[in-house]
């Protein structure tokens, strides 16, 4: 595996390199990760994986300084998977000018689910989304339903600024006991990895009811915050929505999403279950 730190050394490699995949990550890799490999792999000649900790989607007071960092760990697994490149560009190649002046700016969902909770989280997204994109010019980019809101606000980038790359969605992978894998598991203690499946519990029971035909949403959200709450959640979300557009569900909606985040002690977990009636 290459280890590209430069973005002229990556453009250099990208002009030999036949049909490019590209798996975005911030590093700290799990078997989540690695399954976005494995549909790059299957989709494209080469596969680039990038491992850079974006600053600007951390908000102040957030974990930017102790985001888990595992160059070593995440080279490895790179390597087993089968990788061609790791582009590992520190913060002077991407933000030479420290403030990036031009950014992304996503419309009004950017505010909601975890936008409200997280100001200027998904235009920090989407501005490194568009600049890994522009430098890696990759052919498909994967990414993981894990992020529903980011993939669903990548996909809206992509078409609406004519960004001519396929993304492709991967599915959630999660522990044996149904918690989605995360680098922010790390943060959990004993006691609250423990407690932490419970989160897709509740978004199970919920995709349950959904499909039994129940239409009042609200009292299913309000259940699933009331259980969370009870078991020592602090719930910043759980909400049922269109799955393509991310707008409020209606009764009746055939495809509908449900997100959730919610806090254990200082971690941040976020899960969602998609619903096809
Ligand atoms: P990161 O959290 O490292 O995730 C990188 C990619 O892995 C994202 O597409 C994410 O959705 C996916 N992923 C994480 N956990 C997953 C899981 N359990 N199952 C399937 N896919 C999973 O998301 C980011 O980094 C950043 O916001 C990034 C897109 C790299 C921009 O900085």
């Amino acid at each position: 595996m290459e280890i590209i730190r430069t973005i002229a050394e990556l453009r250099q490699w990208r002009r030999e390199a036949g049909r490019v995949a590209l798996v975005p990550t911030m590093g700290n890799l799990h078997q989540g990760h690695l399954a976005l490999v494995r549909e790059a792999r299957e989709a494209a000649d080469r596969v680039v994986v990038s491992i850079f900790v974006n600053r600007l989607q951390f908000g102040q007071g957030e974990d930017f300084g102790a985001y888990p960092r595992t160059f070593d760990a995440d080279c490895a697994k790179l390597i087993e998977a089968g990788v061609d490149v790791l582009f590992f560009p520190d913060e002077k190649e991407l933000y030479p000018r420290v403030k990036q002046d031009f950014n992304v700016e996503p419309p009004h969902v950017q505010d909601e689910l975890c936008g409200m909770f997280r100001p200027g989280h998904f235009r920090g997204v989407a501005t490194v989304v568009c600049k890994l994109f522009n430098i890696v010019q990759p052919d498909v980019a994967c990414f993981g339903k894990k992020d529903y809101q980011q993939l669903h606000i990548i996909r809206a980038m992509t078409e609406d600024l004519n960004i001519p790359v396929t993304l492709i969605p991967v599915d959630t992978g999660r522990a044996g006991d149904g918690l989605a894998l995360s680098s922010r598991n790390g943060y959990l203690s004993e006691a609250e990895r423990a407690e932490a499946p419970r989160l897709y519990r509740c978004l199970s029971l919920m995709r349950e009811r959904l499909q039994d035909g129940v239409q009042d949403y609200a009292t299913l959200e309000g259940d699933a915050r009331a259980t969370l709450e009870r078991h020592g959640w602090v719930v910043d979300y759980v909400e049922v929505r269109q799955a393509d557009s991310l707008e409020i569900a209606h009764a009746g909606e055939k495809h509908l999403v449900v997100l959730a985040a919610a806090r254990l002690g200082r971690t941040r977990l976020i899960d969602n279950v998609e619903i096809a009636r």
